[in-house]
């Protein structure tokens, strides 16, 4: 990857030197793209998927970002299981040192009216999702809160401010893990936890975006026009935001969701 595709050239080499990012769902087109930039500054890392080859690739293809990046890839991990992240994390810390931020980017995600959800459809988006995050924080904190910079991003979306038809299930996820983050705020700011929300808009080349445009591509069309910052956003976009809340120029920002979305929400009612 190209390094303008995926990094401003505003940041500093090496600000992240010594830090280590534990990152699930980081073999996903959004997460894995914030790894790289991470690692591309200093981070060592470790990303976490269900797939084993996926996973395991994603890492080696993220460590090329920076000669002598440690990365490691947990394939074959359900955010589901407690037990599988409490082990994650115990060789993540074995093997990096330490666990510096999290990013919880782990989600579930299909197009269905609600006439065609099951149940069990509704439960599995939330299980991945909420109860997914509230494992990895779990599993997380108590090596964050050895850190002197214990920070956690959680990949949200926009579409929940409104609701959205087809995507009952991951908009009632999204809006609890928005509130997961501002609890966890309130409950370990105290301690020196920042938990913020990075809610991307409709960004281009994800498997997300492709999903929700692909029976109507005219729709997506018609989304990419009115966006009121005049473009579709980039992995760079949501790269750079993440370098910028794990950076020493964003420690006073706790308990927040940050559309990065080119203000499209608000126009839109959501992406
Ligand atoms: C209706 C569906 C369905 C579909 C699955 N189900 N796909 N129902 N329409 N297209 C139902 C199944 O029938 C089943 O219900 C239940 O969901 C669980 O299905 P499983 O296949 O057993 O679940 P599982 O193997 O755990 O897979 C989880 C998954 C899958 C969410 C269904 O898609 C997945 O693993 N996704 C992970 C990758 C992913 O989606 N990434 C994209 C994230 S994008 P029954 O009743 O039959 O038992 C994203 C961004 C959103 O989140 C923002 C966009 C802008």
């Amino acid at each position: 990857m190209n390094e303008s595709e995926y990094l401003s050239p505003v940041w500093r080499d090496g600000i992240f030197k010594g830090r280590v990012v534990f990152v699930t769902g980081g073999a996903g087109t959004i997460c894995s793209v914030q790894t790289r930039a991470l690692v591309r500054l200093g981070a060592n890392a470790c990303i976490l998927g269900r797939n084993v080859e996926k996973t395991e690739k994603a890492a080696e293809d993220i460590a090329t970002a920076r000669p002598g990046a440690k990365v490691i890839g947990i394939g074959g991990c359900d955010v589901r299981k407690p037990e599988a992240l409490q082990a994650a994390a115990d060789r993540c810390v074995k093997e990096l040192g330490g666990i510096d931020f999290v990013i919880a980017g782990a989600a579930g995600n299909f197009i269905v009216p609600m006439s065609g959800m099951s149940s069990n459809a509704f439960k599995s988006v939330m299980d991945i999702d909420v109860l997914g995050t509230f494992n990895t924080i779990k599993a997380t904190m108590p090596h964050l809160l050895r850190s002197s910079s214990p920070r956690i991003i959680y990949v949200s979306a926009t579409f929940h401010y409104t609701g959205a038809p087809l995507q009952a299930h991951v908009s009632a996820a999204k809006a609890a893990i928005d509130s997961l983050a501002a609890s966890v705020a309130l409950e370990y700011g105290p301690l020196g936890v920042q938990s913020n929300v990075i809610a991307p808009g409709g960004i281009e080349g994800t498997e997300g975006l492709a999903r929700l445009s692909s029976d109507r591509p005219e729709d997506m069309e018609a989304y990419k026009k009115q966006i009121p910052s005049g473009r579709i956003g980039t992995v760079r976009d949501i790269a750079d935001a993440t370098i910028f809340l794990f950076s020493d120029a964003g420690t006073y920002i706790n308990g927040q969701v940050i559309p990065v979305d080119g203000a499209a929400w608000r126009r839109q009612g959501g992406a």
